[in-house]
């Protein structure tokens, strides 16, 4: 049911926006699609510097009073895509898995970039609260940092690229040799993001969809045999 009202609303707004091939794709896509998301990695002991950003940031852990900054009232100047994004950012907050760390503009303080890192001790919780086989279980000197987010505003500054860097890091502190992420295939900005973090491709989460969502398979497969798989 939630698939279908989902199918109707991005038809809704790719008909206003006479996108009708995208639509048409997307209208395959519900019959039967497969969707590669790129698991990457850095391994801390190899140094990897941060990249600068644009503007002066660093990295703590999430207070209440960041929550306004990142998570607006009025959402009614957002796209559907942004209020998804944010959706699922709200998700984990209300799943209680921590840490979320965020970066602050240190010319004013306010948040610009979000993103949780998570350790083998929340291997339990991670596997209850996301699908099957969305993440690999956590080998306990691995760490898994998740669900990047810049308010639009701040986009296209480096921010993404230094805070991931500089949040990776602390990941030695809850006894991470190394850390994971996952990146859809298609977003070319978080990848090359991840890339300037210091991550690497290493796996790749191939799920197959069929009618309508119904039907989700999901399975790990080597990055590399993936890629030719899945060219
Ligand atoms: C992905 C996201 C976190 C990137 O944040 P950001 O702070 O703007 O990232 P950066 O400024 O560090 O940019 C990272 C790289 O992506 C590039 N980039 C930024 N926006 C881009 C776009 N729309 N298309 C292609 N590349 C883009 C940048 O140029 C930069 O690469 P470069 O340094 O080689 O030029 C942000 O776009 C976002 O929050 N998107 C919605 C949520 C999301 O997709 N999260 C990631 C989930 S895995």
């Amino acid at each position: 049911m939630l698939a279908f009202r989902n199918a109707a609303g991005v038809a809704r707004e790719l008909w206003s926006e006479r996108r009708f091939a995208e639509m048409a794709r997307r209208g395959a896509g519900l019959l039967y699609a497969t969707r590669v998301t790129i698991g990457l990695r850095r391994d801390l002991d190899a140094p990897s510097p941060a990249p600068a950003a644009k503007i002066p940031i660093e990295v703590r852990p999430l207070h209440d009073a960041d929550l306004p900054h990142l998570f607006p009232e009025d959402r009614g100047g957002l796209n559907r895509k942004e209020r998804l994004e944010l959706g699922t950012r709200r998700f984990h907050l209300r799943s209680g898995i921590p840490t979320c760390w965020v970066a602050l503009d240190r010319r004013t303080g306010i948040p610009c970039y979000m993103q949780w890192l998570m350790g083998a001790s929340h291997n339990r919780l991670i596997q209850q609260t996301f699908p099957p086989r969305w993440f690999p279980e956590l080998a306990p000197d691995e760490a898994l940092l998740e669900n990047a987010y810049t308010p639009a505003a701040y986009r296209g500054q480096g921010i993404m690229s230094c805070a991931m860097a500089l949040i990776a890091e602390r990941a030695a502190g809850i006894g991470a040799r190394s850390v994971i992420t996952f990146v859809e295939n298609a977003n070319v900005a978080s990848l090359r993001g991840c890339a300037k973090a210091g991550f690497a491709p290493y796996l790749a989460r191939v799920e197959r969809r069929a009618l309508l969502d119904t039907v989700r398979l999901r399975r790990f497969e080597p990055f590399e045999a993936a890629r030719h798989a899945h060219a």
